[in-house]
């Protein structure tokens, strides 16, 4: 049967468990053996007690658990070809030609590169005596299937990524709580929510939760934002006389010059301009924190499934892919596609308009 090793890396998701558990199931269902690599790259590189072979049992009761629990590292080793090197020697040594990468971005990159230098690296292996002929012969290929498992949402090409739908109700839970405080004294409340350049936590949330304004890094207010601010809210409490107002800044949240709008710089503009009294609340990782919604635990289970069949159906010549959500259907898309057009919008975001930033990710 195949050899398959699964980890999970860069910032840990809730549903990640999920995705985890149905990759071990559905491989060990269908005749494979699937390793765990624990602490995502940096158990590659370090091998030993790092990649251990995974039960069926040992998935038992995880499914609903936030966070990761295999471990999530981010690895500097694995960025220079020496680690990179040494991890390739670990997965040989176990026979293991079928990886899934469960991570954003950056980790999916990582995956491709060492996919491409696979065959080198394996060449280097058996020229300085640390592998036989034979394992070359026996491991040539490297498969590789992507899992997106970011809180973010900021990857191309899928409607959600697994996380998201989790933080989303932690940031909620958080402004209801703060709510009850905010009505009883009469304050406004500034909220930082994370998502690094993405703003779909922050707008999602925003109208979730009756925000009375959002800013984002995909859409920074035209003119004078302090402005803006104070005028929609003054035009607003002619009709909705409310005793709070809740206003949600995404961490990468700019202006029309690019500059970083902080909590802080909106709590002054309310205190001084419309004298409130006015508290700021940095979310932080509680978004990332505490169990996976049903949403998370059923894409986490789908897109872990389609991982390993993915897998099963790669031969030498088929391109990484990577496994998304398009409307309610989960389907593989090329990973490489996926994550130049991740970069690209990272680099241009500020030359592009909301709309376009919209249809380079494909759905927001
Ligand atoms: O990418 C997930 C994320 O939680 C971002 O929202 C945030 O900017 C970043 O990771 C925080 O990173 P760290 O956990 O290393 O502090």
């Amino acid at each position: 049967g195949n050899v398959i090793g699964v980890f999970t890396s860069g910032g840990d998701a809730q549903g990640m468990n999920a995705a985890v558990r149905a990759i071990v199931r559905v491989g060990i269902f269908l005749g494979c053996k699937v390793y765990y690599i624990k602490e995502g790259y940096q158990g590659m590189v370090d091998g030993g007690d790092n990649i251990q072979l995974a039960t069926w049992e040992s998935t038992s009761s995880t499914i609903h658990m936030g966070g990761t629990l295999i471990g999530s590292a981010r690895c500097l080793d694995f960025r220079e070809r020496p680690g990179r090197l040494k991890a390739a020697k670990n997965l040989v040594e176990l026979g293991i030609t079928n990886l899934i990468a469960i991570g954003g971005d950056g980790s999916l990159t990582g995956a491709n590169l060492f996919r491409q230098e696979w065959p080198g690296l394996l060449r280097e292996l058996v020229d300085t005596n640390q592998i036989t002929m034979d394992r070359l012969t026996t491991c040539s290929h490297l498969n590789i299937v992507g899992l997106v498992g970011s809180i973010d949402n900021d990857f191309c090409g899928t409607d959600m990524t697994i996380g998201v739908d989790s933080a989303l109700h932690r940031i909620i839970e958080s402004v209801d709580e703060i709510m009850t405080t905010a009505v009883s004294h009469k304050r406004a409340f500034v909220l930082e929510i994370m998502g690094r350049m993405c703003g779909y936590l922050p707008l999602v949330a925003g109208i979730s939760s009756e925000a009375t304004m959002v800013f984002i890094p995909e859409d920074p207010p035209e003119g004078d934002w302090r402005q803006g601010l104070c005028d929609h809210i003054k035009e607003s409490s002619k009709t909705d006389a409310r005793r709070t107002h809740i206003v949600l800044v995404a961490e990468g949240a700019i202006d029309r010059f690019g500059n970083i709008i902080k909590c802080s710089d909106v709590q002054k503009v309310l205190t001084e301009r419309m004298n409130m009294d006015v508290r700021v609340t940095v979310l932080g990782h509680v978004q990332r924190g505490g169990r996976a919604s049903a949403f998370d635990r059923i894409i986490g289970t789908r897109m872990g499934t389609e991982a390993v069949l993915a897998l099963m159906d790669a031969g030498p010549e088929t391109p990484a892919c990577v496994i998304v959500l398009h409307g309610i259907d989960i389907v593989r898309t090329p990973l490489m596609k996926a994550v130049e057009t991740t970069k690209l919008v990272g680099q241009k975001m500020s030359e592009l308009n909301f709309d376009e930033v919209v249809n380079l990710r494909g759905r927001f």
